[in-house]
């Protein structure tokens, strides 16, 4: 069983807590994996007493427990929920925090300071909670749990990375890319470290390029705060795609161990190739969701959802092309492609490969010959698919595409959120599935100067109907004429 500990939650009232961590939290508790004494702290401004804070949480957990609500299992989380009301700048408020984590003989002695709060708070929150002497680990450890993005650039998050350095070291920080969490993601590691077969293939002599896309059908919800001058590039690029690419592009670790593993990751995020500011129109496209249709029923525009500035250029899809300067990769393109309110909710891996070096059907029916693709689906269900070309029967040589399915396709949506597995991780200390300052460092280079020449640019942006696949001139990107979007598994 892990080890006891208070998990604090700073902004329990927020999106974050109530749509994945509070969730999470019960699946932990359903399957037993939170250890008897273990304790939840929300903190936040309201004025709430324990008792409201466990309403509230069951209000929450009503609509987002898998299979309903257990009231046994609610029982046993309520048990464990307690409120500090307090602003997260007051520092009176962590002295009430650090009373009721020593005040209480029944309080583990260790702590994780989960910080699901805008990620301008979180120096402050880590200078607070040390003035307090909460950082100390003499007595039991003491962990701070820090949401994407980890910086708004390579600078801002440089300067973040010392403040939290200053209170708390390398061992005690959890950078989250929830991406890892998802088995699917980690099933790419799998897939290419747990089977030779693709292995001989996996370069730039037989692959033509890899696309990575995320697609969403919603738009930006109630977030219109976070996400507005964030945008596609800092919400979705900078962390979860680009860490699908480390795990696609990595040379194989010499073990699984978290060091092992992150320094395969930063040795592709190092040999990207830099994009120079005159070519950043060639590399990168933006664009934002006007409205338009979905599934029948009209949607706003961007530009009407709440909260958001009237005239803004934040970008909803954004689109990459990257190089990988390495002996694996070089001259392979790697496309990532990311969108809110797309025709369909779907994240794909697709790599098409090569043609045959001889076009030995030319002279027959045969008018153009399609490559093979392997395609791993990574949600809303896990599949992997190879397309092959085979003989159409019948007397003329023609070809016809043949779809060769893993099973895994009827397996469904994972039943584990990621946050449940990485909540895990933090308790038992594990830090594989988090990300190291280099990794972020890394990533920031990566994306800073599209980021820099598109803050220059704030007066115009693409449109794209919300409910399509986003502009056409997003095409730009591609290399040759014969490279096209993956929408999906199917298109
Ligand atoms: C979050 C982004 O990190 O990931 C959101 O801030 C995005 O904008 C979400 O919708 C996507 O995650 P998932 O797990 O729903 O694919």
């Amino acid at each position: 069983m892990n080890e006891p500990c208070a998990l604090v939650i700073f902004g329990s009232t927020g999106n974050l807590a109530r749509n994945k961590l509070l969730p999470a939290l019960y699946h932990l508790e359903a399957a037993g994996q939170l250890a008897g004494p273990t304790r939840i702290l929300g903190f936040g401004r309201r004025n709430w007493s324990d008792g409201d804070w466990q309403a509230e949480v069951e209000r929450a957990l009503a609509e987002r427990a898998r299979g309903g609500l257990d009231p046994e299992v609610l029982r046993r989380l309520a048990a464990r929920l307690q409120f500090v009301s307090g602003d997260l700048t007051e520092p009176e408020a962590f002295v009430r925090l650090r009373e009721r984590l020593r005040g209480d003989g029944g309080m583990p002695v260790n702590r994780v300071f989960y910080l699901a709060v805008a990620p301008s708070h979180y120096g402050e929150v880590a200078e607070l909670l040390a003035a307090e002497g909460l950082n100390d680990q003499s007595d039991g450890w003491s962990r701070l749990v820090v949401e994407k993005p980890f910086g708004f650039d390579l600078e801002s998050a440089q300067i973040l990375d010392e403040r939290l350095h200053r209170r708390f070291g390398e061992d005690q920080i959890y950078r989250i890319d929830h991406y890892l969490g998802k088995s699917t993601v980690q099933n790419v590691l799998v897939f290419r470290f747990a089977n030779l077969m693709l292995e001989p293939l996996w370069n730039r002599n037989y692959i033509d390029h890899v696309q990575i896309s995320h697609g969403e059908a919603r738009g930006i919800e109630e977030r219109a705060g976070f996400y507005d001058g964030v945008g596609a590039m800092r919400d979705m690029i900078q962390s979860h795609l680009l860490q699908m690419l480390t795990l696609v592009a990595m040379e194989p670790p010499p073990s699984l161990d978290a060091e092992a593993l992150r320094d395969e990751k930063v040795k592709v995020l190092r040999s990207i190739r830099p994009i120079p500011r005159q070519a950043v129109h060639a590399h990168a496209f933006r664009a934002q969701y006007r409205a338009g249709e979905l599934k029948g029923a009209k949607v706003p525009g961007y530009l009407e959802e709440p909260g958001v500035g009237h005239n803004s250029a934040t970008e909803t899809y954004a689109a990459l092309k990257l190089y990988i300067d390495n002996w694996r990769w070089r001259n392979v393109p790697f496309y990532l492609r990311t969108g809110k309110r797309l025709a369909a909710t779907n994240s794909l891996i697709a790599i098409r490969f090569k043609h045959p070096p001889q076009q030995l059907f030319r002279h027959t029916a045969i008018e153009q010959l399609e490559p093979n693709w392997l395609l791993l689906n990574i949600q809303p269900n896990e599949c992997m698919r190879v397309e092959i070309q085979v003989k159409q029967p019948g007397l003329q040589m023609r070809t016809q595409t043949e779809r060769l399915d893993a099973s895994t396709c009827t397996l469904g949506s994972s039943q584990i959120d990621a946050y449940e597995a990485l909540i895990l991780d933090v308790i038992e200390g594990d830090h594989s599935l988090f990300l190291r300052y280099d990794e972020v460092n890394w990533a920031w280079r990566v994306v800073d100067p599209v980021l820099k020449l598109w803050a220059t640019e704030r007066d115009f942006i693409q449109t794209y109907s919300a409910g399509t696949w986003g502009p056409g001139e997003a095409n730009r990107l591609f290399d040759r004429d014969d490279q096209d979007w993956r929408n999906g598994l199917d298109g």
